[in-house]
């Protein structure tokens, strides 16, 4: 019968790109998703960007522009980044969208309805100059306990845990100012009050990984801790939906964020002619979250209580991955090992990365490693060495003979990959893609001596060995085409090329069980190459260099200049060094400078460049310079420009100002020292 399912990827946040790290859960639930779709179920992928919060507010003033700008332009480049990777959603929205506020006020109402909200004051650490509350991360300060300094928020390397409140000589990290202590209300959702559901739900059925159960029943389920509220809110300003029973407040980005998972289904199927209650409030529906394991509370508490609170259809099945090491080490910006998306695919095929995780992907909470030569090596002798060899190695004929019209004896290999099919698919549906991906390379190595003991490159030489030939090329292609079948969810542009190649949409798993026969076949182009230990070091090298440049603006202070001058006015064209030395900057102090009665814009200066040598240059500045104050002062001007005649008299160069004119002109000035006559480079 077929499965209708919703599958969800965590939202990512929109104050930073998409790295290799991130990849790992949407390649996961990409594969998933496909799968599901090639065996033939109703399988929706939804996902949204997670916009709001503190973190938004904090960069979008530094970069000098609005939060709907910021989040805009993320969107723009995470979208771009996923359908890179091959990572194909359904539907891509935003937590800050009309359909999501909808549902934050619809679940509030029902949180609220079962008593479950409670207030309280709550005393913080509030930054006079930033003008907001500060969460922990944006505290730092001497630890009450060891007496460390430039300590975190909340803990101190001495292990001891403590409210920022606490801090000695706290500093805010937004402005250095000292916060003051203020009070505010928050409003909680009494989690204690759910916790027979809470502790139903974790036991009953195979929504979690056994690991993930056990670990919520002995840490927050045990019976002498009672469940600590959630606090829900944060006193404006704040970017995200003000509280409607509660002005002034909003919730905080951890409620409305899964809530975005509803929110960006209803749009979807607003725009299909879908109703979400199918979806989402229906028990023949299954519900899918893949989500990395620092967020396993949020999917396994919080968010099942809300929906259970409002009615909704609970998670059928949480996946948690576990974390991506590179070469062993925790991913970091300064080994240059947190590589961005978009620095990955300069120098490697998205695909390999989608083949590589998927060696590595189990259904347990387990960290991966990408180890460079283990990268290397396996997918250059899996996939080109294996996999694509198999169709390569009869490529350069078959289109000359295309396909027998019947199935030749293979020794019973095909038939043998056909009946792999069900463990293939059961590995898959597990999320166990590891075994699939080592079950599928265990049919390369059986098919692939087929070719070389064939020789189909002798039989191509002797002209009364063409049947066979083409009996060659029917089985090789066939046994590539099933592995084509089989890899379509990790390497769709794989199976795109296998259609090309044979003139078949690969569009169902069934497709692996039947041999195609008596076709012609396209002309062989190359499908994959093979990658080198250096590309992969390149990449690291430009993540290193990409994280330096960055940490070197980071630190720069924060002077709130305007962008709109660069956007008035957008870069020129790139020069060289050798078009900029033939412009001639010189010092030159100002001897004269008089009004021109004819023209109401210009005044008429006389440039000394030193010596005896001047230039008389009529200049716009009129109506930002009295003329008697500028005589005496130095200034820069274009000395080789080619003389020119105007009405008033010949003007012998030009005086670099900026500005856009009028008033608003400003010269340009030289420090104390600077010598008329002396060049500008
Ligand atoms: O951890 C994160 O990156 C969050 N943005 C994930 C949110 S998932 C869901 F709840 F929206």
């Amino acid at each position: 019968m077929t499965r209708r399912i919703l599958v969800t990827s965590a939202l990512p946040y929109a104050n930073g790109p998409i790295h290799i790290g991130h990849l790992v859960e949407y390649i996961q639930t990409d594969i998933w998703v496909r799968f599901q779709k090639l065996i033939g179920n109703r399988c929706l992928y939804i996902c949204a960007d997670d916009t709001h919060g503190t973190a938004i507010m904090i960069r979008a003033k530094k970069e000098n522009r609005s939060e709907e700008e910021l989040i805009a332009d993320m969107s723009r480049q995470h979208q771009r980044d996923f359908a890179d990777f091959h990572v194909e959603f359904d539907h891509y929205g935003s937590t800050n969208s009309d359909s999501n506020r909808e549902y934050c006020h619809q679940i509030w109402k029902a949180l609220r309805d079962a008593d479950l909200i409670t207030e309280r004051a709550i005393d913080q650490l509030y930054d006079p100059e930033a003008e907001t509350f500060l969460a922990d991360r944006f505290v730092r300060g001497t630890c009450p306990v060891s007496g460390h300094k430039d300590q975190p928020g909340d803990n101190c390397v001495c292990g001891a845990t403590y409210s920022p409140t606490e801090l000695i000589d706290p500093k805010s990290t937004l402005s250095g100012a000292t916060p003051e202590i203020r009070t505010a209300v928050h409003l909680f959702v009494e989690l204690e009050k759910l916790r027979p559901f809470l502790t139903q739900w974790i036991d009953n059925g195979d929504a979690l990984q056994k690991e993930t159960a056990n670990y919520l029943k002995g840490y927050f389920l045990a019976e002498d801790k009672p469940l600590k509220d959630w606090d829900i809110s944060r006193p404006g300003p704040y970017f995200g939906f003000e509280i409607p029973d509660s002005p002034g407040n909003y919730w905080y980005v951890w409620f409305d964020a899964p809530i975005g998972y509803i929110a960006s289904t209803a749009e979807w199927c607003t725009a299909n002619g879908e109703s979400i209650d199918d979806w989402w409030r229906s028990e023949s529906t299954e519900i899918h979250h893949f989500i990395g394991k620092d967020i396993t509370y949020f999917h396994t508490l919080f968010w099942p209580g809300m929906l259970h609170t409002a009615g909704f259809q609970l998670p059928t099945k949480v996946h948690i991955h576990g974390f991506l090491n590179v070469g062993g080490e925790k991913m970091s910006k300064s080994t240059g090992t947190l590589i961005a998306a978009e620095t990955y695919q300069k120098y490697a095929e998205p695909d390999l990365l989608r083949y590589f995780y998927a060696t590595k992907l189990t259904p347990r909470v387990e960290d991966l490693d990408l180890g460079i030569d283990e990268f290397v090596d396996k997918v250059n002798s899996d996939l080109v060495g294996k996999v694509v060899n198999l169709a390569s190695r009869v490529g350069k004929f078959a289109k000359s003979t295309g396909l027998s019209p019947i199935y030749p004896d293979d020794g019973g290999l095909f038939q043998n990959a056909a009946q792999a099919g069900d463990a293939i698919a059961a590995a898959y549906e597990s999320g166990d893609f590891s075994r699939a991906m080592r079950l599928i390379m265990e049919l390369a190595d059986a098919a692939n001596p087929f070719v070389e003991h064939a020789k189909p490159w002798e039989m191509k030489k002797d002209a009364d060995r063409q049947d066979e030939l083409r009996d060659v090329v029917t089985v090789a292609l066939n046994l590539f085409r099933q592995l084509a079948i089989y890899l379509a969810p990790v390497l769709p542009s794989l199976a795109q090329k296998c259609d090309a190649l044979l003139g078949e949409p690969i569009t169902s798993w069934q497709q692996s069980k039947t041999p195609l026969v008596g076709t012609p076949v396209e002309k062989f182009k190359r499908m994959m190459e093979r990658i080198q230990p250096e590309d992969l070091q390149k990449m690291i090298d430009e993540s290193k260099a990409n994280a330096d440049a960055e940490a070197a603006t980071e630190n720069l202070p924060t002077f709130n200049d305007s962008d709109a001058p660069l956007k008035d006015e957008p870069l020129a064209d790139e020069i060289t060094i050798d078009d900029f030395v033939k412009v001639d900057f010189r010092v030159a102090r100002v001897l004269s400078a008089e009004h021109v009665p004819e023209a109401n814009k210009l005044l008429k200066l006389t440039l000394g460049l030193g010596g005896d040598e001047t230039r008389q240059v009529f200049a716009g500045i009129k109506a930002a310079y009295q003329p008697e104050k500028l005589v005496g002062r130095l200034v820069v001007m274009v000395a080789n420009l080619k003389p020119r005649k105007m009405r008033f008299g010949l003007s012998e160069g030009m005086v670099c100002a900026s500005g856009p004119g009028g008033e608003d002109v400003f010269l340009l000035a030289v420090d104390e020292g600077a010598l008329p006559g002396q060049r500008v480079h």
